[in-house]
Order: C-alpha cells, then structure tokens, then sequence
C-alpha cells in the first residue's frame, strides 16, 4: 500500500467500536495511521472503548450503517481513505438462532452496499491510488462448517457454515470474491478463529465466564463441554489484519489462527484457575465446582482448527501470544477493567442465555 501525500494512510475502518474492530482501531492509530471509524452502535457497539483516542484529531467516528450507500459513498469521497476494513458484522451464533433476518441484513445486504460503494469510488482514483487500494473484508473459520477429530482448514476447504450466523458470512465472503473477478476490485479476505481479549462483549465465551466466576454465579457449559475452538488473542488477529492490508496478494484469502485448539472446558478451567490465583472466593470454594453443564447450542459445530501456514509462509506473521499468556493477559485485563464491564451489564444485556 501507498500512503497519502502527507505520508499518512487512511483507512475507513467498519464496526470499529466492536470487539476486534477497535482493538484494530487503536493499533492503527497507535501506528499513526488516519481512520474513519464508521459503526452503528448496535448493542455490540461501545464507545467506552474508544474513550482513549476521543479527541485524536486523526481518528472520525461517524455513527452509520454500512448499508447506507449515500453515508458511505460520502464517506470515501470527503476522506479518500487507502483502504476500506470491515468489520461490520452481526456476530453472534446464538443471537442468530433467534433472529436471523439482521445477519443477513448486515452480513449480506450491508456488505454488498460497502462492496458497490468501494468498487465505484476505487474507479475514480488516478491509477496509481487504484493499484494501491485495498478492501479487506474481516470473515470467520465458522463458513467452513464443522471438523471430525483430524484435520484443519486451509483456504481450499470448501464452506460448509452450519449456523445463520456463518452462513451469512459465507455470503458475503462470496460477494467479496465477486466483485474482486467481476469487477477487479483490490479485494482482501481473512478468515478467523474465535478471538478473545480485552474489550470483548461479556455474552461471548470468555469473557461471559470471566464475570460469572468473579460473582461466583453458575458457569453454564453447553453440552458436555467438549467441543474445541482455536483460539487467538486479538491483538495478534489485528497484526495479521495489518500484515494482510500491506502484503496480502490481491484476491487472495487467508486464514488467521493461533495454533491453540482447546476444549471449551479447558478455557473455563483455565479462567477458574487463573481468578482463585488472583481473587480466591471469600467463602474459599474453587470456582470450578461452579461448572453446570446446560443443553447443547442447536447445531452446535463440534471442532474448529485452523491451519495458518499460508499466512506465515507468505507474509511472515506468527501470534505473538500463547493461549497461556493471552489468557493470563486478558484475565488481568477484566479484573482491571471492571468499571468497562459494568458500563456495558448496565445496558440492555444481562448475560441471559440466548439462542435456544
Ligand atoms: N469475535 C470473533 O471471535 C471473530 C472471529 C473471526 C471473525 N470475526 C469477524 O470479525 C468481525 C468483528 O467481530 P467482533 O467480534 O468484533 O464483533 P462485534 O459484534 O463485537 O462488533 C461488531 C460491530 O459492528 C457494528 N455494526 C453492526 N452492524 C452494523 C452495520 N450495519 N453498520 C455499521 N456497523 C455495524 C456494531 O455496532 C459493532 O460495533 C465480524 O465481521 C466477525 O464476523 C469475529
């Protein structure tokens, strides 16, 4: 990628007041970079997040919906960014058991609207910002369906999404992959395993459990616990984010992942661990007699592995955090975070069970 004639890049960043978005958001500016921030503040979305770079003059929030073709348009066209990520999305499995029609309102529709609006501003640039602008489309290992016990993905696996969730996303992969052969658009596509880390909203695994083993409440394990997940720290989802935007080839997709495949069991055990080392139960019980087991998610994909070689062969990048340090991490970061959490219980979220 070039940068702009003052030597800043510009990104427009989607969904950048989300869980990985704004870790994204907060490396890129930590890297000088320019970004216009656009997120819908969807119950996912939290400016808490962002309270740290309120007023740098080189970040722009704008409230707004990736499917706003007028917004977007605009947009590009006031900002003239290098690149377009996103990471706009509805994204949670269980939410979309319930409701369905808002993934593919925004995973589908919104992302076709980005797309076509991307495609038309990258046609009115000279030729030399053309060659250099990106889109980078942010996916999950979940299009891939699920593994038997061997075996991992890799970008030649053929999607097979079990949920309303991956099948939205697998959706939109295909649009980006679309408009990259139809069009020539300078597409990007990287499919993740499950993040965890700082800022992530509490109804995800971890950091659900995290605050359910501080109250000393029931720690629900759908199922018998022991479907796995590979799991990667954000941080190191957001450096192969980077190293894809300035080194990917055009039209490629790779997989991001961690080399960390554990049982949901494991990481509950390990958070239970973690937390009586730091803030033992007053009445001295070890929080994993808090485990209960709950009915199983419907669908429930039963092992997700992934195989980054692609990524580390191509683009030399390789997580810089084991699942051990990264949990030990993000646990400290929750305990020190406490007021953020609660900020975001306040509102209209009380970790209830959904998706049943
Ligand atoms: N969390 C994971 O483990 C994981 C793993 C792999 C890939 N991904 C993908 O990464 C991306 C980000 O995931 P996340 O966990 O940060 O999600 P998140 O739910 O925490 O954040 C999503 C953000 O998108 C915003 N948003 C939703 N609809 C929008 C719309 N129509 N227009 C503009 N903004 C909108 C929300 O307000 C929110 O800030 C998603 O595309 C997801 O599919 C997530």
């Amino acid at each position: 990628m070039t940068s702009t004639p003052s030597g800043l890049t510009t990104l427009l960043v989607t969904g950048g007041a989300g869980f990985i978005g704004a870790n994204f958001v907060l490396q890129a500016l930590a890297e000088g970079k320019k970004v216009i921030n656009l997120d819908k503040l969807t119950y996912a979305g939290n400016l808490d997040t962002l309270a740290s770079v309120h007023d740098n003059p080189r970040h722009v929030f704008v409230q707004g919906d990736i499917g706003d073709r007028a917004l977007v348009g605009k947009l590009l066209t006031d900002y003239r960014p290098d690149a377009v990520v996103n990471f706009a999305a509805e994204s949670h499995v269980d939410r979309s058991i319930d409701g369905p029609a808002a993934f593919v309102e925004t995973n589908v529709v919104g992302t076709l609207g980005l797309l076509e609006c991307a495609r038309d501003y990258w046609r009115s640039l000279d030729t030399s910002a053309a060659s250099a602008f990106r889109f980078l489309h942010v996916s999950t290992d979940e299009v891939y369906g699920s593994l038997g016990d061997d075996g991992k993905f890799t970008e030649e696996t053929a999607y097979a999404p079990n949920s309303p969730y991956s099948a939205s996303k697998a959706a939109s992969d295909h649009l980006v992959r679309a408009f990259h052969h139809t069009y020539g658009l300078p597409t990007l596509t990287t499919n993740c395993s499950n993040n965890y880390g700082p800022f992530q909203f509490p109804e995800k695994l971890i950091p659900l459990v995290i605050q359910k083993a501080l109250a000393g409440e029931p720690l629900p394990i759908y199922g018998d616990g022991l479907n796995i997940r590979d799991w990667l720290y954000v941080g190191d989802h957001c450096s192969a984010i980077a190293r894809v935007l300035t080194a990917g080839r055009v039209g490629e997709t790779y997989n991001v992942g961690g080399n960390a495949e554990q049982q949901n069991i494991t990481v509950v055990k390990t958070i239970c661990t973690l937390l009586d080392q730091r803030l033992p139960l007053a009445d001295g019980r070890k929080r994993e007699s808090l485990i209960t087991y709950v009915k199983d998610r419907p669908g429930h994909d039963r092992r997700y592995a992934i195989d980054a070689s692609k990524l580390q062969r191509e683009l030399g990048w390789a997580p810089s955090q084991t699942f051990e340090s990264g949990m030990a991490q993000t646990v400290d970061w929750y305990l020190e975070n406490q007021a953020w959490t609660q900020r975001v219980l306040d509102g209209s979220y009380r970790m209830e069970r959904l998706g049943t």
